[in-house]
């Protein structure tokens, strides 16, 4: 599969090791290498094109070809190719970035620190709470609540507070510090029975009990995405998150959102804060900041926290945090310009006008017999894979099923992410109503195609009850 010893194929097979890869399976199977985009597609080195179903890795918000974003980049290369902003240095793009950035945030959010990643960006979430806690002489309140299926990156502290077993079985984590609450699928975790409200007011009694039982005086924070990504595209009931919040008021304990993936118009508001009222203490955002195009990222916090850190930072003579590239001027460029044209081009007003086609199309697949729930908000979505509806039974995951149906969107010519359980669409937010359909075509005639495999393989039904 890897073919001439020469082609891209065997170099990468000899030189690289891939994140989230089967390493072994990967040295036969060897990599698809893309070589180009334009639009909401991308091109392999054959010049065979995919629709770009996942925006890479839910990120690439403008697409591939977006030419404002290469001319800014352009731009501040030759102006000033890199500095830093440590030691009260700055530069006029991370200044700009940070004020357009401040305009859209939710209230209260008051200043930026910048970092390169997701992962860096909940990791200095995270130290910040520490830091703000040892300013108001709390030593004790440095413990944070994640949420299982919640994914925060795979730094060794953003890694512990992902929920996610595959990220912590075989990796030593989490670390100390992390506290682990309940996710919010009510399809996946409703009892048998139990309403969407009761399974809500479950899951606060849960938290505040909680609470109360580890100590209060011990938990500084609580960081949860607006709508899960790589933990299913999990939406919330409504009133989750306004619940949710009054208990960590009531206990002092700070509301971080993850808006990695939610942020910049995906949910059909500008932050998934925004549509399911979260009013954040601090906030991270990453990928489509800069429709990926750079690597930047940011923890944006609330006026009082940048206040007391500001004053702790004067009393012990520094605030001894930073990276090298955090404020990046070209990244910085690449992010500004992103915003300007998220508002030019009004870019929530399209998510909310092409967001009902969207959800229309997988709400019409929920009633395929391997979906058990079809979901989603704005431009992002899933389809939960089962093997009876009526059960809820999964599919056993070493049949591979959710792969099959990535393949067969893959061999349509479009790209979406498959787990054992689920599957997700999340496309670049300029995609038009006719590339939904190209995309939900695909994404069916795969369904159709793994459901004729797994039938006949017998997994189908409520006999196997044994693999539930
Ligand atoms: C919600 C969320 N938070 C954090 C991260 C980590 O970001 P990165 O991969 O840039 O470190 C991701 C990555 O997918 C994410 O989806």
């Amino acid at each position: 599969m890897t073919g001439r010893p020469n082609s891209l194929a065997a170099r990468d097979v000899a030189s690289l090791i891939h994140p989230y890869t089967n390493l072994d399976k990967h040295k036969t199977d060897g990599p698809l290498v893309i070589a180009r985009g334009e639009g909401v597609y991308v091109y392999d080195e054959t010049g065979k094109r995919y629709l770009e179903g996942m925006a890479g890795l839910w990120s690439t918000s403008l697409g591939f070809s977006e030419p404002r974003l290469v001319e800014a980049a352009r731009r501040q290369m030759e102006q000033l190719p890199t500095y830093h902003i440590f030691n009260s240095r700055s530069t006029e793009p991370s200044i700009e970035a940070a004020e357009e950035l401040l305009k859209i945030v939710p209230k209260g959010l008051g200043k930026v620190l910048f970092a390169n990643s997701g992962s860096e960006a909940n990791d200095q979430a995270a130290k910040i709470v520490w830091f703000y806690n040892n300013a108001l002489g709390r030593p004790r309140k440095k413990r944070i609540i994640g949420r299982v299926r919640g994914y925060h990156g795979i730094t060794v502290f953003s890694g512990s507070m992902t929920g996610l077993a595959a990220n912590h079985v075989e990796w030593d984590l989490p670390v100390g510090g992390i506290l682990r609450t309940d996710c919010p699928s009510h399809y996946l975790y409703g009892r048998p029975g139990e309403s969407e409200a009761q399974f809500v007011d479950r899951l606060v009694a849960n938290l505040e009990d909680m609470i109360i039982r580890e100590g209060p005086d011990t938990i500084g924070a609580f960081i949860a995405e607006p709508v899960n990504g790589a933990g299913g595209v999990i939406v919330p009931p409504a009133d989750y998150f306004p619940r949710i919040q009054q208990v960590l008021r009531k206990y002092d304990v700070l509301m971080i959102a993850d808006e990695v993936i939610c942020g910049f118009g995906r949910t059909g508001e500008m932050f998934g804060c925004d549509t399911f009222g979260i009013e954040p203490d601090i906030m991270t955002v990453a990928k489509a900041l800069s429709s990926a195009y750079l690597p930047i990222s940011a923890t944006i916090i609330s006026d009082t926290i940048a206040e007391t850190i500001t004053a702790h930072a004067g009393k012990v003579g520094n605030f001894a945090h930073g990276f090298t590239y955090a404020g990046h001027p070209v990244a910085a460029a690449v992010a500004l310009e992103t915003l300007r044209i998220y508002k030019e081009r009004d870019i929530v007003s399209q998510v909310k006008a092409l967001a009902p086609h969207l959800q229309s199309r997988l709400r019409a697949l929920g009633s395929h017999p391997l979906v058990g729930e079809a979901r989603g908000v704005g431009l992002i979505g899933a389809l939960q894979l089962v093997a009876d509806k009526a059960t809820r039974r999964p599919l056993p995951p070493a049949e591979g099923i959710g792969a099959l149906i990535q393949q067969g969107a893959m061999a349509r010519g479009v790209i979406v992410r498959a787990g054992p359980d689920a599957v997700f669409v999340c496309p670049p937010l300029i995609i038009t109503a006719e590339q939904i359909d190209e995309m939900m075509d695909a994404v069916a005639a795969a369904l159709d195609e793994a459901h004729a495999v797994a039938e006949q393989r017998g997994l189908l039904g409520r006999a196997q009850s044994a693999a539930g």
